[in-house]
């Protein structure tokens, strides 16, 4: 691949500009760096290889050469704003200064990238879930995650850098003993290989048409509808739960709450909202079942 094969195949879509790269640390920080260039709305890195990819709570993403989708994409907050505070009832720019509010952003912003992986693949009759926030599994196991950093403007967030990772080839499933939980890989899914630039261009097409509605009720409702393990029992693990597996909550998993947050039913019938943030979820399951559980990378 080439960035003037990736711009042609990637024709029609409205983005901002483009940059790829055979190999390169992170995309999220080469999309950090050019936004803080100027880069405009919907910019996209995209790289064959990746040498310190960037997961969730300090993780290590693994992007071997030829073998997944490595990318982020820039997002001009004041572009997806209008909408968004419309949706939210408040057209005062200054709600983002509200911690709820952009945390509501953060998760949304994440479930978005999530959607539009899911919808990636379900073009191709499968059936993919989120584990909430931003996980993508298939079954059950990983196979996409998605990270969402904010760039900030004094006290404002001004840009979000959406990045999205996406095991495709089973050479980008990283060896078991650096897991925490399973993983998969789409062309282990399907059985065949699949065109990674195909696949890029559908995710790119689901962000841009969730572009004016991610802050709707039709979007909760989608994302809800995607959700894995919804009427089941899960554990919510606390950030520290990777060394001592500390359940912070317990419960029926109901659904979420308008501001993206996971609702939860204990056993006594007391409903939680668990926010976005340093928590993990799993299913209940003391001995994991390998299907049914999803597994996160673990730091390497
Ligand atoms: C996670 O599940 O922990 C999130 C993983 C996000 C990985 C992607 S790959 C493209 C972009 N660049 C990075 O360094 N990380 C994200």
């Amino acid at each position: 691949m080439n960035q003037s094969t990736l711009a042609n195949l990637l024709a029609g879509l409205p983005l901002g500009s483009l940059r790829y790269f055979d190999s390169l640390g992170s995309t999220n920080e080469v999309a950090a760096r050019w936004a803080e260039a100027g880069a405009p709305d919907l910019s996209l890195v995209v790289a064959d290889e990746q040498t310190a990819g960037r997961g969730r709570s300090g993780r290590r993403w693994y992007t071997p050469a030829g073998a997944a989708l490595a990318f982020s994409l820039i997002l001009r907050l004041q572009e997806w704003l209008p909408s968004a505070s419309a949706a939210i009832g408040n057209g005062n720019h200054q709600i983002w200064a509200e911690a709820s509010s952009l945390n509501c952003a953060l998760t949304r912003l994440s479930a978005l990238g999530a959607l539009a992986v899911c919808e990636a693949l379900q073009q191709r009759r499968l059936l993919p879930q989120i584990k909430w926030p931003n996980d993508v599994l298939l079954t059950g196991r990983k196979v996409a995650g998605v990270l969402v950093e904010m760039q900030w403007h004094g006290e404002h967030p001004r840009t979000a850098i959406l990045g999205i990772g996406i095991n495709v080839a089973s050479s980008s499933v990283p060896h078991e003993h650096l897991l925490d939980f399973p993983a998969t890989s789409l062309e282990t899914v399907l059985q065949r290989s699949v065109d990674r630039w195909e696949l890029l261009r559908q995710v790119l097409t689901s962000v841009v048409r969730w572009r004016f509605s991610w802050m709707t009720a039709k979007f909760l409702q989608v994302w809800e509808e995607n959700l894995a393990f919804r009427g089941e029992q899960v554990c919510i693990l606390s950030a520290g739960a990777r060394a001592n597996n500390q359940v912070v909550l317990e419960g029926t998993l109901m659904g979420l709450f308008p501001d993206g947050s996971l609702k939860i039913r204990t056993s006594e019938g007391k409903i939680h909202a668990v926010q976005f943030g340093e928590l993990h979820l799993r299913p209940q399951h003391d001995e994991p079942t390998p299907d049914l559980v999803s597994r996160q990378y673990r730091s390497v």
